[in-house]
């Protein structure tokens, strides 16, 4: 069973609408599923989030979605110094002011977490459990250097088994590690990407029968458009140079997730 998991958008409707006409063109793909922060950092939630219900793509909550849809004080992002904790703060409440009364219904309605058993449920097999950042908490960041306990501590609190998949966002780095004979796989940002390339990463999984097997596509954007759309918005110009270089830009060393 191939699936497509797409995470870290963050209100970025072009890089969006890449990924959706890439997998579009890919028929083997059996479903697509979004792994969370649909909202922030640029201008279109409502537009990325009516595109999401449209194409009837199920999710969980991101640490974005989940504090812009309760109103929670911060949006429990991580900065390192006073410039990116002012900007952080900027995105988030100009999304908090924006995001329409329909949005935020359906950002708070988001479940904490998905199990998909590609078997088929009435059989014994692999499980993949989809979360935003890990099994206890979707402001918790899952890096590649995380120990092999750290893992498994997370793997046992999910209760996931050898041959099972826990998927994820929220870093923006895309990584895939086996540990233990469970396969811990970091999907990476479509609209928000942290590791040098500025084009929309998703993951392509495949589970349920053979080797797992997980394949991370990059996709064309017009990047252009994304940054026009921040420039011409409050939101800080920072973050428009921040897409083009793929999270490497010295916009205050923003690394604002
Ligand atoms: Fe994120």
């Amino acid at each position: 069973m191939k699936y497509a998991l797409i995470s870290d958008i963050h209100a970025n409707l072009p890089a969006l609408e890449a990924v959706l006409e890439h997998l579009g063109a890919q028929p083997d793909v059996a479903a697509t599923y979004h792994l969370g922060d649909l909202v922030g950092y640029a201008p279109w939630p409502n537009e990325t989030v009516a595109l999401i219900r449209g194409a009837k793509i199920a999710g969980v909550a991101g640490n974005y979605d989940s504090t812009v849809g309760s109103g929670y004080k911060h949006c429990g992002c991580r900065y390192e110094d006073a410039r990116q904790e002012e900007l952080s703060h900027l995105s988030y409440s100009w999304t908090r002011e924006r995001v329409s009364p329909e949005t935020r219904a359906y950002l708070a309605g988001l479940p904490f977490r998905i199990d998909l058993s590609p078997g088929g449920g009435h059989i014994s097999g692999p499980r993949v459990i989809l979360v935003h950042g890990t099994p206890t908490l979707n402001t918790l960041y899952w890096t590649e250097d995380r120990s092999d306990e750290f893992a498994l501590k997370m793997a046992g609190l999910a209760g996931a088994k050898p041959g099972d998949v826990i998927a994820f966002g929220h870093t923006h780095l895309p990584w895939h590690r086996e540990v233990g004979g469970i396969h811990f796989v970091n999907t990476g940002s479509v609209g928000r990407p942290k590791d040098g390339d500025w084009r929309a990463g998703y993951v392509l999984l495949d589970a349920g029968s053979g080797p797992v097997q997980v394949k991370n596509v990059r996709v064309e954007y017009d990047v252009d458009r994304a940054m026009r759309g921040i420039r011409d918005s409050e939101l800080p110009d920072d973050f428009a140079a921040y897409l083009r270089s793929g999270g490497q830009a010295a916009v205050s060393g923003t690394s604002a997730r």
